[in-house]
């Protein structure tokens, strides 16, 4: 039998311990994590006791865990966007073949640095582009790949942020800012740029449209406080009180039943609020933390709509749609063929595809939940990931992307992000050989 490939982890946060790590937890004859870097001490002492990690490989910051040489086959990257450029090329110096979460880099120059340095380095560099590996984004790719819906000519994608992540994540949250984190295109959307690259190939110009039009301290009810547990007069009519979101945690409630399962839950997005899951604990996370504050007193300014028009190098135009109001999370999407219409639906609780035949008229449903891997996060993308990369670890030819490919997506979404600032419209094939230049 093979031996399980090392790894070391770089930022146990959320996606480091709850989604690679849990894979490692629930896979030991695959991957072990091996050491840790993680300054936050009880997030750090979590890992070290689910992997088994003796003192000795329990370092506080990446810079420590890097200092102490090649400790495993690979790295994981799972730090907070604004750091990810020094700890990768630390980790490529080092020889790790590496697993950075996406997206790569919060600048253009800097995204390019890291691909040059993977193919300097001729090390595997793989970004956390999870959706590549969820049976639904596959069974697309397969289909347009197929040509059963002959030539592509018009697609719609829509990434549908529901109103409480939107305000968990991007108006309270970690990517709330864009000089402390990413444009919200690159963030949420390098993903959707990623498919879309996958499925058709090179952008060769884009425009784009948005603005934050809701979140903002002018559309504040009268008398809202700071903080929602602050006696908010209109606590029982928004639907963003922090109080109903997190302690009484009502949009888990549209997903399950059991009020016990309920109350015990404390997977994302309560463990990002706090390490304390008693109901004083939480109260306390809203009282003082960020997660408490009103939606409309936030120092938030990343937009929550944005439309990027896409001309693609095969004639074929497309709609790319994000906006953080949506009653419900997922991504819908139509490919318009010569041959046949696609509708897809990816939820966390439905993902479906439908073919309408041009010439038979019939329509076709594809079952395109996920496999034995699905529970995972990210609809089975997360644990098919992680399956994926360490495949390719020890085959590298069998990679489904490179690092190189994956900047395509970083590069259109900075486009995306210039072209609205800026009123332009951008030619992508310039765009890419002036960002080739640049130098971090
Ligand atoms: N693939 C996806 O779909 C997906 C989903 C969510 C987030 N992400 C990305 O994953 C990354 C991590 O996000 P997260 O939600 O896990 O963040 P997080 O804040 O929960 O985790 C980051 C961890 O890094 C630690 N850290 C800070 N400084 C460090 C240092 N010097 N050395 C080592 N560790 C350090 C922090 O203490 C924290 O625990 C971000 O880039 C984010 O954009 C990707």
């Amino acid at each position: 039998m093979t031996k399980p490939i090392t790894a070391v982890l770089a930022g146990a946060g959320n996606r480091g311990a709850e989604a690679y790590g849990r894979y490692a937890q629930q896979h030991p004859a695959e991957i072990q994590f091996v050491a840790v870097a993680e300054p936050h001490p009880q997030r750090r002492a979590r890992s070290a006791q689910t992997h088994g990690i003796p003192a000795a490989r329990q370092f506080t910051t990446w810079e420590e865990l890097f200092a102490a040489g090649q400790l495993a086959d690979v790295a994981f990257i799972t730090t907070q966007d604004q750091l990810h450029t020094a700890p990768t090329l630390a980790a490529l110096e080092l020889g790790y073949d590496i697993l950075l979460e996406k997206p790569m880099a919060p600048t253009l120059a800097e995204n390019i640095q890291l691909v040059q340095a993977a193919e300097r380095a001729g090390r595997l560099l793989q970004i956390g582009h999870v959706l590549r590996y969820t049976t639904f984004f596959s069974k697309l790719h397969e289909i347009i790949k197929s040509g059963r819906l002959g030539k592509i000519i018009s697609v719609e994608h829509r990434e549908n942020v529901s109103y409480w992540h939107m305000s968990h994540s991007f108006v309270r949250g970690n990517w709330r800012n864009r000089a402390l984190s990413s444009p919200m295109i690159l963030a949420k959307c390098c993903h959707d740029l990623d498919i879309l690259y996958w499925n058709l190939g090179p952008c060769a110009q884009l425009n784009s449209f948005g603005s934050l039009l809701h979140y903002r301290a002018a559309n504040a009810p009268a008398g809202a406080p700071e903080r929602c547990t602050a006696g908010c007069p209109v606590a029982d009519t928004c639907p963003w009180n922090a109080v109903s979101l997190y302690q009484k945690k009502l949009p888990l409630q549209r997903h399950l039943a059991d009020p016990e399962a309920i109350a015990n839950y404390y997977g994302w997005p309560i463990s990002v609020i706090t390490e304390d899951y008693t109901p004083e604990g939480i109260r306390h996370a809203l009282e003082t933390g960020p997660y408490g504050r009103c939606v409309y007193h936030c120092d938030n300014d990343v937009v929550d709509n944005q439309i990027v028009n896409l001309q693609m190098e095969s004639g074929a135009t497309v709609a790319l749609f994000m906006q953080g109001h949506s009653h419900r999370e997922g991504r819908t999407m139509r490919y318009d063929g010569t041959r046949a219409t696609l509708r897809g639906a990816f939820f966390f609780d439905e993902q479906r595809l439908e073919i309408h035949d041009h010439l038979t008229g019939q329509t076709e449903v594809i079952d395109a939940t996920p496999g034995p891997i699905g529970g995972s996060g990210h609809g089975g993308g997360d644990a098919g990931l992680m399956r994926a990369f360490i495949h390719a670890v020890r085959h590298p030819e069998t990679a489904l992307t490179t690092a190189r490919e994956s900047l395509e997506s970083h590069l259109m979404a900075f486009a995306a992000d210039q072209a609205r600032v800026e009123n332009q419209i951008i030619n992508l094939a310039a765009f890419r050989r002036q960002a080739e230049q640049l130098t971090a």
